[in-house]
Formats: structure tokens, C-alpha cells, sequence
């Protein structure tokens, strides 16, 4: 793997979720904010772990919602770098549904985001630097 492949490989982010009644909409299932809030929150964890600086979120691309998701469920979101630009980098967001009984999953949401990387001014700097040791 080049050095390229290994930092995306290593940004790549799991966070598994339990899916409680405050998460939720009137009809019971994931509330769509609450998604895209926890989307986000796995972006910025891959971005951060690529970039290993301060970023921000630029975009949220599409986001298709496919299957509802229960109160109750267990969900794994999944995130991964898709694309590396100059200062900007896309993640790319699965929310798996798990089946808690056979552990088998299910594409239920997924959205892309881009991702910028910034000093401390809020200035966007590149993603990949020599400073960062790569
Ligand atoms: C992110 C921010 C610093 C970028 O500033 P900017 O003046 O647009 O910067 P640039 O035009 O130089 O673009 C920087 C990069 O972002 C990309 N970009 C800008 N707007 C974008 C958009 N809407 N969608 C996707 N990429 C975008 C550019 O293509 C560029 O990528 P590249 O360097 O890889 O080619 C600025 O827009 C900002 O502060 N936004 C608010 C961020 C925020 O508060 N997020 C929520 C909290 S995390």
C-alpha cells in the first residue's frame, strides 16, 4: 500500500450507535437531523484523522435516506476519504442498519461531505503537508 492508500486507509472511521427514543421522529424511527448530525461528526473524524489539522465542513453533498431506521436499532456509520484535493477533501458517509439478531448489515443512509482544511485564521490550508510527517 503506498503512502497515499495507507492514510485513507487509516482515516477510515466506525462509530456504532444505538438508536434511543431522543433520536427519533413522531413515527418512531431516526429523526433526519439526528443523522446528518452524527454524519457530520464521523466526516469531521475522518477528515481530522487524513488531514491531522483543524477542518471544517464545507458542503453536505446529496444525501439519500433509504431504508427508515427503528427506535431500538443498532447503526454503524462508517466513514471514508473519496476524494484529496489542494485544501479540500470529500468523505463519503454509509449509516449501516444492523440486524441484531444475525449481525447482518444494510445500506440505510449515506451523503458525502467536503471537508476543509484551515489554520487558525480560518484560512484554508493544504491537506497534505510535509509538517504532517507524510
Ligand atoms: C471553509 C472555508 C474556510 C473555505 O473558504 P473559501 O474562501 O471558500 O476557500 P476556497 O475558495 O479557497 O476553497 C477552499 C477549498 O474548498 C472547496 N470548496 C469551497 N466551497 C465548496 C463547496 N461549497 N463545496 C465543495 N467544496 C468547496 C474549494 O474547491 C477548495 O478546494 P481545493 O483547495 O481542494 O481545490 C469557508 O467557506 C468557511 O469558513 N466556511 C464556514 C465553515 C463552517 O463554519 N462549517 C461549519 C462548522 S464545521
Amino acid at each position: 500500500m503506498d503512502n497515499h492508500s495507507e492514510r485513507i486507509a487509516r482515516a477510515r472511521t466506525r462509530i456504532t450507535k444505538l438508536v434511543f427514543p431522543q433520536d427519533t421522529n413522531p413515527i418512531g424511527t431516526l429523526y433526519g437531523g439526528t443523522a446528518l448530525k452524527w454524519m457530520d461528526e464521523v466526516a469531521f473524524l475522518t477528515a481530522t484523522r487524513f488531514a491531522r489539522c483543524q477542518v471544517v465542513t464545507v458542503s453536505m453533498d446529496r444525501v439519500d435516506f433509504k431504508v427508515p431506521i427503528p427506535q431500538g436499532a443498532i447503526v454503524e456509520l462508517v466513514g471514508d476519504v473519496t476524494r484529496v484535493g489542494n485544501t479540500s477533501l470529500t468523505t463519503r458517509v454509509q449509516i449501516m442498519l444492523e440486524d441484531s439478531g444475525s449481525g447482518e448489515q444494510k445500506l440505510a443512509i449515506e451523503g458525502h461531505l467536503a471537508m476543509v482544511a484551515v489554520d487558525d485564521a480560518m484560512e484554508p490550508i493544504p491537506v497534505v503537508r510535509e509538517a504532517a510527517g507524510e
